[in-house]
């Protein structure tokens, strides 16, 4: 899919763009600091082209789109034959369109095709005189380009000497494999440089870096073999007649690194519908690849059809990128957000601006670890790349550090276990919970006997470890059978203490369904959800024996979620039922069942009509409460509110019935004057349903 173009409306917009292009497209060529990623660039150019395209006639000399390299590069080493760009296309039907042109342009189909993988990197010509690299050159403006010879020896895959003492010119992509780019950005950050934000950039900046008090690795990938001044005449005749997918074997022999080696090796078909076969496979397997391609490059493999076809003056006739969608763009980073895996790992997330690439709204990111974030000096409010291909899990690859404007913000790492609060093992790359596996286990057991689920005083997080790690209890149900003794085994327990937590738990065996239910955690379901999941069922039999549709009849759960809690009640079947054996109670006070499956469906979705003072209305709480409510959370407010009939909310509307606003009421008290929503106090509202307060 292409995105679409840039829109220009005028020649000063036009001479802006151009301007913007330039900058970009030098940066790009030359280690970079462009603010544009490859898609906007790529928009932008074509916005250009289409402006020409109506403005013939005020085409600006420097336009990026007839140039080669498109830029102010720098370079004084003259090219012996001029090093081209390709034409791209972006779908199926415009290479097709291509191979149709190109036929009717050589009088007959293609021979051969070579389809190749397109690199991600940047041109270079390596000449090697007698067999020994002399001189490396980048492409420039195609015409010349700039002496980047420093860096002979650095780059794998371009021999210091060929296995032949051939006097020949290599051509190819210089890049960095993605484990290289790492170690380049390490390197750079440890030098106190800035990190440079993409594979593509890193090469750039590195091949052209002179002095370096370190070597970065790059690797480069060749993709054509032709004949120098000095070449023997026999080998530079040879030379002209192979075809492509020869001279890669021949360049391979010579000891010259090709994509040959690779998953997306170089192959030659005999059709256009084969080499659209290919440019498929290729892209399949961009994702796993350990470096970038933009696309595939398929070439008239003969030497003879490419020779009829010829070249213009910034592109060969003969060859196409089909130009693959971009999986890099620049966004902010928002925050960062720790996450505990299932076996204690604690891996930090990046919250981005949301951006799509490739057609995909791209939110979250991995980070991988802490080590990394500090490698790759990452900042709050960066702006950052973003790389994500196929179904692979999105990544920032690393700040774009020259967008940075000084008010982006260190990024804060846990000192605590986010899930359980327990102590963080720093020892190993990767964080890790001091609790491990059980991490999950604490976590879980610490919500259960929260306030507003079990409400066990006592069973703060650091006793629930004790417990864990003495191995008294490895789930709830295990909460309930605990001994007086098993409890006095432990460190800081005194007989007071133990006695209180007994109490506290057998006292907890009376909450109501809706908190047991909340207190099993449920995926997918709240505290407001299991309050209603409880009233509707009243009994945990009555919700085990609902299927999916049943249990759609709740408001708010649909067709996604019913099936999940079904599934997630079928899990914990064993654990609710030593739940049961252990006395803990499964109803729901003041609720009733719902009529046998069977009855009217209708019947069932609107329930028996609520009774109570707050009937059928929605009450939204706020502000603190006072007087007789004054110990009630605000989740024990929202039970209240449903007891008494009503419907609890979180946010005020017209649809809202009453508000009780107590002190520090705020934005909700100011949208429920300006709605003429009824608000009442605490006090008011204490009377109003004073029959179910104890
Ligand atoms: S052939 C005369 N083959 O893509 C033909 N180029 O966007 C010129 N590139 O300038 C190039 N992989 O820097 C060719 N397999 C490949 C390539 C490739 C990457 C680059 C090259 C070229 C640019 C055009």
């Amino acid at each position: 899919m292409t995105t679409p173009a840039a829109v220009i409306v005028d020649a000063a917009g036009y001479a802006e763009a151009v301007e913007e292009a330039v900058k970009a497209s030098a940066a790009y060529y030359t280690g970079g600091t462009s603010a544009l990623d490859d898609d906007a660039y790529d928009r932008l150019v074509r916005g250009i082209a289409a402006w020409e395209a109506e403005n013939p006639d005020r085409v600006l000399p420097g336009s990026p789109t007839g140039k080669v390299a498109g830029g102010a590069v720098d370079g004084d080493v003259p090219h012996t034959v001029a090093m081209l760009s390709l034409d791209n296309v972006f779908s199926a039907e415009e290479f097709t369109a291509w191979t149709v042109s190109l036929a009717r342009r050589i009088g007959h189909d293609v021979t051969r095709f070579s389809v190749e993988p397109k690199l991600d990197g940047l041109a270079i010509a390596a000449r090697y005189t007698r067999g020994r690299l002399g001189r490396l050159v980048t492409r420039g403006d195609g015409t010349a380009g700039e002496d980047v010879s420093h860096a002979i020896g650095t780059v794998d895959g371009l021999p210091v000497r060929l296995t032949e003492p051939v006097t020949v010119e290599v051509r190819g992509e210089v890049l960095m494999t993605t484990g290289q780019f790492e170690h380049a950005n390490e390197l750079r950050t440890a030098h106190g440089g800035q990190p440079f934000a993409n594979p593509r950039n890193a090469a750039a900046g590195t091949l052209r870096a002179r002095d370096r008090a370190y070597t970065v690795p790059m690797t480069f990938f060749g993709y054509g073999l032709l004949p120098l001044a000095g070449t023997d005449p026999d080998l530079a005749a040879r030379l002209g007649e192979l075809a492509h997918g020869d001279l890669m074997s021949e360049a391979a022999r010579l000891g010259v690194n090709t994509p040959g080696g690779t998953a997306v090796s170089g192959v030659v078909v005999d059709t256009a519908e084969q080499a659209l076969v290919r440019v498929r496979e290729i892209a399949a397997l961009r994702a796993e690849l350990p470096f970038g391609i933009d696309g595939i490059v398929v070439k008239a493999d003969l030497a003879a059809d490419q020779r009829a076809a010829g070249s213009g003056s910034r592109a060969p006739r003969w060859a196409i990128a089909y130009k693959l969608p971009a999986v890099e763009k620049i966004t902010r980073l928002l925050g960062v957000e720790w996450n505990v895996g299932r076996t204690g790992i604690i891996a930090p997330r990046a919250v981005l601006e949301p951006v799509e690439i490739d057609g995909s709204v791209i939110t979250y990111a991995t980070l991988h670890n802490p080590a990394d974030i500090t490698r790759r000096d990452l900042r709050l409010g960066d702006h950052v790349m973003v790389h994500r291909a196929g179904d692979v899990i999105p990544r920032v690859e690393a700040p774009v550090a020259h967008l940075r404007t000084g008010e982006e913000q260190p990024i804060a790492f846990p000192a605590a276990c986010p899930r359980c609060g327990s102590g963080i093992d720093t020892g190993e790359q990767r964080w890790r919970c001091e609790n491990g596996r059980n991490c999950h286990l604490v976590a879980s057991l610490s919500y259960a006997a929260g306030r507003d689920q079990l409400d066990i005083e006592g069973l703060g997080a650091t006793r629930v470890v004790q417990l864990v790690e003495a191995g008294l209890v490895s789930d709830l149900a295990d909460l309930f059978t605990l001994t007086r003794d098993q409890l006095l085994s432990l460190e800081r327990m005194g007989e007071t203490s133990t006695d209180n937590l007994l109490a506290a738990i057998a006292a907890a065996k009376g909450q109501p369904l809706s908190r047991v239910l909340c207190a099993l955690g449920v995926r997918g379901t709240g505290r407001s959800m299991s309050r209603r999941i409880a009233r509707h069922f009243a009994t945990m039999d009555a919700l085990r024996a609902a299927d999916a549709a049943a249990i759609q009849q709740v408001e708010g759960i649909g067709t996604e979620k019913a099936p999940s809690i079904v599934a997630e009640l079928a899990e914990l079947a064993p654990l609710i039922d030593r739940l049961t054996a252990a006395g803990v109670n499964m109803a729901e006070p003041g609720a009733t069942p719902p009529a046998p499956a069977g009855g009217d469906a209708d019947d069932e979705a609107a329930g028996e009509p609520a009774a109570g003072p707050l009937a059928g209305m929605t009450v939204v709480v706020t502000g603190a409460m006072t007087g007789a409510l004054e110990k009630l959370s605000r989740n024990q407010m929202n039970e209240l509110v449903e007891r008494a009939g009503g419907r609890s909310s979180s946010s005020v509307s017209g649809k809202t019935g009453l508000v009780v606003a107590g002190e520090g009421a705020g934005s909700k008290r100011a949208k429920a004057e300006a709605l003429g929503v009824r608000l009442v106090t605490p006090a008011e509202f204490a009377v109003l349903v004073a029959d179910l307060l104890d």
